[in-house]
């Protein structure tokens, strides 16, 4: 029986670890899953109302890190986190994703000589001044086994000089979310509160610090909403740190005065799951949605100069359009000029809503080989 501690911090590691949860849980004999949220994100709407709409179980472990400097959340993730690996000493530790909850507990783990897995290794932006990109730079370092979502990420991982037996390509785990809740998401009545018709808005999310603490980047994007806005409505969840930035640069009356852009709370998963996939088009600093827009064939205008992700590019829906006005007008117009029914794009290979009994495989076959090589010692 393999005892795996499965670690959530943020709320889109939540939509990576429900599916591998379940999994566990329906094989019993050979799994005995306990999760752990360190309480990074732990507002309702960024936290909770993901745990119902997921089916996720109440986490065994609640360490309540709340908010902080990145070295102020990173420290405090390690500093309550090791303890509890101490004390329940599990087979594997997994992390998902490349929020801050992710390094700092993969960090403890391998101090300890506990197995860590990372699952969505291997992604690059080749951006150092992202926060995420160090986090996974440094995870995967760290971990005994990465788990991989597309093949670029393998091969990312063996320039860093990783070795192969440690690698392996599972596909996304996301989508296996995805694909399960697609029909629950029928049920949200979102965008009837909002009163939008199917095909007739676009969704916009924005949360990246290099967009919204830099008040011109911020302001640049806001120029373009404008014009687009006078396309279709926007509809805008706004993040806690991006509710933050407006009303600290002064933005509100601005946004007030374009009636096209609504601004809304953060919605769960299932709402927001409805609201995009009944959208023209997407606006995203996400990584995530970029992915799960590739997934549905829905357009997506990525508002960054690089992404983790070029599969979601080179397969997918997604366009990266950076935060110049002209260039994100310019592309969000021609996505709305262009005929509805475009041919479906590929969904990217192991996308296929079946990554997470891959994992526990992974899981069993990487536990049977560092058996072999004690035994072998
Ligand atoms: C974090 C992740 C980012 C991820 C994002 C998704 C890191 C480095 N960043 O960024 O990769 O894309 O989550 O949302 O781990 N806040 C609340 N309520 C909450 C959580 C946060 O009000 O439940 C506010 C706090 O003021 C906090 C700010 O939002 O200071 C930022 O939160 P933080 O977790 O530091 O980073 P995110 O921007 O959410």
């Amino acid at each position: 029986m393999l005892k795996v501690l499965n670690v959530v911090g943020a709320r889109p590691n939540f939509m990576k670890v429900a599916p591998i949860v379940e999994a566990m849980k329906r094989r019993e004999g050979e799994f005995m899953p306990l999760l752990l949220h360190t309480g990074q994100h732990y507002d309702e709407g960024m936290s909770d109302a993901f745990f119902r709409d997921l089916g996720l179980p109440a986490p065994d472990v609640y360490l309540g890190v709340g908010s902080g400097s990145h070295a102020a959340q990173t420290a405090a993730v390690m500093q309550s986190f090791e303890p509890v690996v101490l004390s329940e000493r599990p087979d594997w530790v997994v992390v998902v994703g490349d929020v801050n909850s992710t390094l700092a507990c993969a960090l403890v783990c391998s101090k300890l000589g506990v197995r860590v897995a990372h699952v969505e290794a291997g992604l690059r932006s080749r951006d150092r001044t992202m926060p995420e990109e160090i986090n996974r730079l440094l995870t995967d370092q760290l971990a005994d086994l990465l788990l991989t979502p597309s093949e670029d990420a393998d091969a990312n991982l063996l320039a860093e000089g990783i070795p192969r037996e440690r690698i392996r390509f599972v596909g996304n785990v996301m989508i296996d979310s995805l694909f399960s809740q697609l029909e629950r998401a029928k049920l949200s009545t979102v965008r009837e509160e909002l009163q939008v018709e199917d095909k007739d808005y676009a969704t916009l999310t924005l949360h990246r610090p290099s967009n919204v603490d830099e008040r011109d980047a911020f302001s640049r994007i806001l120029d373009a909403l404008e014009q687009i806005a006078e396309r279709l409505p926007i509809i805008f969840p706004v993040h806690p740190r991006t509710r933050a930035r407006i009303k600290e640069f002064n933005f509100t009356e601005r946004i007030e005065r374009l009636k096209n852009l609504r601004l809304v709370d953060p919605l769960g998963y299932l709402d927001f799951l409805r609201l995009y996939s009944g959208a023209r088009l997407v606006l995203t600093d996400s990584g995530g949605i970029q992915e799960e827009t590739t997934a549905l064939s829905i357009p997506c205008l990525t508002l960054r100069e690089n992404t983790e992700r070029p599969i979601t590019i080179e397969l997918g829906t997604n366009q990266i359009v950076g935060t110049n006005t002209a260039k994100i007008t310019e592309a969000a117009f021609n996505a709305l000029d262009s005929p509805r029914e475009t041919k479906k794009k590929r969904v990217p290979p192991l996308w296929d809503g079946h990554t997470a009994p891959r994992i526990l495989e992974a899981l069993l076959e990487g536990m049977r080989d560092s058996e072999g090589m004690r035994d072998e010692g």
